[in-house]
């Protein structure tokens, strides 16, 4: 039995999450990975006719259907409320429901249309967690929201969606570090394109018969030549929701590494014969930059560049490559350079480090490692990305209250 798992290795046993928008797509594979792990898990979505079924799938956990428009503030209230009275506790919140107004230009978009929508991808988001986060609180719980690609490289005819889940993405970073001191994390995993009934509906809107020219062709604009499945966004949650512990206010690349390169693909004898994949440990001062440290700092941002190129060259072999990112970890290495710049080692030194992280704590060597297992196994959808596991020391400005 590991640390995160129960005798009967499930991940997720008795945990409860509420999933929004869990019928169909996204935020179904969200339900079934999780329910499957052990969870109770509450979906919060307004088709009633999946809806209605879904207690009645077989499953490790169970699930919950609960009527609920995601665009009203006293239904979500209500609905969460309801969950937190059957099972007693809120373990995690899936902020997963949206939709997208189809291809538009800003001429064809009408105010009224965007408020629509930024109502449903993001108003929803604050308002469940808002009345979420007194149970997530007691729970020391997480949250994660299902934000997008398109919220970085933005999608032709696409501007109100993508600044719906932009919002997403800094509402993210913020709650994370207000929420820190109650001890709830908050991330986000980016879908690139997912199969659901959503990318089939924009698609056929657009006029593009989705056959398998047209499959072949968008997963082409994927590093990992393919489109996504909606497990593979349940499995980022899960282990958002259950590993990554040293983890608040990230996200999570689940892309097929489609804003790797310049959309140009090119091209480890034994990973390719087995199909496997190729974790870099890097750091977080790679980004920031570390005082004293210009070669180490400059050696990390160098694992970072091989890490984006080598997944480019190596997709083709079925090799995915990424990297781990950590903050300050309690290693035999981070003592000695402690130890060497003259600094005592005492509860004082580790209690200052600590505040340095939005977590308020440094890590643990295993909390990398739970996220390198994720990498290997569970991250299918993922390459050329880095996975932060730096307690959030590079959100905010680092200032805490
Ligand atoms: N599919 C993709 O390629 C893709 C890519 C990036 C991001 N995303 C994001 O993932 C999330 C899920 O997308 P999807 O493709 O699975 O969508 P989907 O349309 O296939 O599923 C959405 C679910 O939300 C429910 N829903 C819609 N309006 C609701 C409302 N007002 N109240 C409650 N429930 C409501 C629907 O009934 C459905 O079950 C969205 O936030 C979307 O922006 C999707």
């Amino acid at each position: 039995m590991s640390a995160t798992s129960d005798s009967h290795g499930l991940r997720f046993k008795d945990k409860v999450a509420i999933v929004t928008g869990g019928c169909c797509g996204i935020g179904r594979g969200c339900v079934d990975v999780m329910a499957e792990q052990g969870g109770k898990i509450a979906v919060l979505d307004l088709n009633d006719k999946v809806g209605n079924t879904l207690s009645s799938v077989s499953t490790s956990g169970e699930i919950f259907y609960v009527h609920c428009d995601m665009t009203k503030e006293e239904e979500i209230k209500n609905a969460i409320k309801q969950v937190a009275e059957k099972y007693g506790q809120i373990d995690c919140l899936v902020n997963n429901v949206g939709t997208h107004p189809g291809s538009k230009t800003i001429d064809e978009l009408t105010v009224e249309g965007f408020k629509d929508l930024l109502n449903l991808n993001l108003v929803s988001n604050f308002t469940a967690s808002k009345y979420a986060l007194p149970y997530l609180r007691k729970s020391k719980g997480n949250i994660v929201n299902i934000t997008s690609i398109s919220a970085h490289s933005g999608t032709g005819l696409a501007s109100s969606y993508c600044a719906t889940k932009g919002g997403c993405l800094s509402l993210t970073k913020a709650l994370a570090i207000d929420e820190a001191k109650n001890g709830v994390r908050v991330n986000s995993v980016s879908p690139g394109c997912i199969d659901t009934p959503l990318f089939r509906s924009v698609e056929k809107a657009g006029g593009r018969e989705i056959d398998e020219e047209r499959l072949k062709y968008i997963g082409s604009l994927h590093t990992l030549n393919r489109i996504g499945q909606p497990r593979e966004i349940g499995k980022a949650c899960l282990f958002l929701a259950v590993d990554a512990t040293f983890t608040t206010g990230e996200e999570l690349m689940c892309t097929g590494g489609c804003e790797l390169g310049s959309g140009v693909k090119y091209a480890l004898p034994y990973l390719r014969k087995s199909k496997g994949n190729i974790v870099n440990i890097t750091s977080t001062s790679a980004h920031s930059g570390t005082g004293l440290a210009s070669s180490y700092c400059a050696t990390k941002g160098g694992c970072l560049s091989l890490t984006k190129a080598l997944a480019i060259d190596e997709a083709k072999n079925g090799v995915r490559v990424n990297s781990v990112s950590p903050g300050c970890i309690d290693t035999p290495l981070f003592r000695s350079v402690e130890k060497a710049g003259g600094r005592e080692i005492d509860e004082e030194r580790l209690k200052y480090l600590g505040s340095l992280h939005t977590l308020n704590r440094i890590g643990q060597p295993r909390e990398i490692g739970k996220a390198c297992l994720f990498l290997a196994v569970d991250a299918t959808f993922t390459t050329g990305e880095e996975l932060m596991c730096t307690g959030g020391c590079e959100v905010g400005y680092g200032v805490k209250q």
